[in-house]
């Protein structure tokens, strides 16, 4: 029996839409992508070959300092080698900050060609991966004010993202202020080693939440330098004055902008907000009802 015209026409139309979410939802490290690209993306956040320390160490002449092999399996799974007292590991952990590496999902063939890549580009009298070597501008009132309407999304980030608010807190006076499916960021500037790494974090994004969010919407080069100008006024004021800053800032232009950007967001985002938001405020409810039992029972 033929199947009716608009039938076939509706399964070639699910088959094409199907098609479309797997290649979209194929992981970073997709087929076809060159080892280049590969480590521009996934590895340029954290380190720099030739132009100093990011969060990660310089990885120019890596295979100088250590053998290919280990350095081929740390690469694969650089939480193993820590968890297994690995001293070398240890050490490279300590230095920085007691960071771990991030494991990016990859092949061993892949490590051997990103440890290829390094070996020829360490040769090179400067790596394009060397990084900017540009004096640092200080940061202006007016860059951190602008950090604040970004973060808030009283100006709306220009790929269409969502604010960092709606996931993000930062300290105001004492309390937290902000989304809770990110950590908090106040001392983000420190913990991750500063505005350079900041900077690199920022521009591609390494962790799995953030990386789907802003790989298909990245931040711009001006909005990473305002976002990192109030990072690093919030890691270096007293923690109601960074604070301050940012409520000051949700008061006077924040809220309305912020409300509409939740509301244009709700739909996509609702879904997974509220599945993760419910237990976070079921279990904030219980533990602000077992301090103020507390309270009351210290008061007594
Ligand atoms: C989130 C930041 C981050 C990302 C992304 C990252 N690394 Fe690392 N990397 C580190 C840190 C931090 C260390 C030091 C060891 C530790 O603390 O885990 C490290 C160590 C290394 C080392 C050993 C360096 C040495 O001096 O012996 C190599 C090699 C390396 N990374 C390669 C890569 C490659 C290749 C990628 C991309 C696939 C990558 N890293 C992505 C943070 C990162
Ligand atoms: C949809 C929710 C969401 C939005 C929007 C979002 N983040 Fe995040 N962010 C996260 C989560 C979750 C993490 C934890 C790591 C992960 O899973 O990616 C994170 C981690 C981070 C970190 C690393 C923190 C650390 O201590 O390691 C930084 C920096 C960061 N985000 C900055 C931002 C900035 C700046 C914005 C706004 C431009 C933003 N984020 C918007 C969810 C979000």
């Amino acid at each position: 029996m033929k199947t009716p015209y608009s039938i076939t026409r509706h399964k070639s139309f699910a088959t094409a839409m199907l098609l479309t979410l797997l290649i979209a939802s194929l992981p970073a490290n997709g087929f076809g992508q060159t080892v280049k690209e590969f480590f521009k993306v996934n590895c340029t956040s954290c380190h720099k070959l030739g132009g100093g320390r990011l969060i990660g160490p310089d990885l120019k002449n890596v295979l100088e300092r250590k053998d290919r092999a280990w350095l081929t399996e740390f690469i694969m799974n650089p939480k193993a080698k820590i968890d297994a007292g690995d001293e070398y590991a240890l050490k490279l952990q300590k230095e920085a900050n007691g960071i771990i590496m991030i494991t990016v999902p990859i092949d061993r063939k892949r490590a051997e060609e990103l440890l290829d890549l390094i070996e020829a580009e360490s040769k090179l009298e400067t790596s394009e991966f060397a990084g900017t070597t540009a004096p640092l501008i200080p940061f202006t009132d007016s860059d951190v004010a602008h950090g604040v309407e970004l973060f808030t999304g009283a100006t709306r980030l220009k790929s269409g993202a969502p604010p960092c608010l709606s996931c993000h807190s930062t300290n105001g006076s004492g309390a937290a202020m902000g989304g809770n499916l990110g950590p908090n960021l106040t001392q983000v500037s420190e913990r991750l080693m500063g505005r350079e790494a900041l900077t690199a974090w920022l521009s591609a994004p390494p962790t799995a939440t953030m990386q789907s969010v802003f790989k298909p919407h990245p931040l711009e080069t001006d909005e990473i330098h305002a976002l990192v100008a109030l990072f690093d006024k919030t890691a270096k004021s007293a923690p109601e004055s960074g604070g301050i800053v940012l409520w000051m800032g949700v008061i006077f232009y924040g809220l309305g902008g912020t409300l509409v950007v939740l509301m244009a967001f709700g739909g996509f985002w609702s879904g997974r907000f509220r599945a993760v938001r419910r237990p976070m405020v079921n279990s904030a409810k219980l533990k602000s009802t077992k301090n103020k039992t507390g309270k009351l029972g210290g008061k007594s």
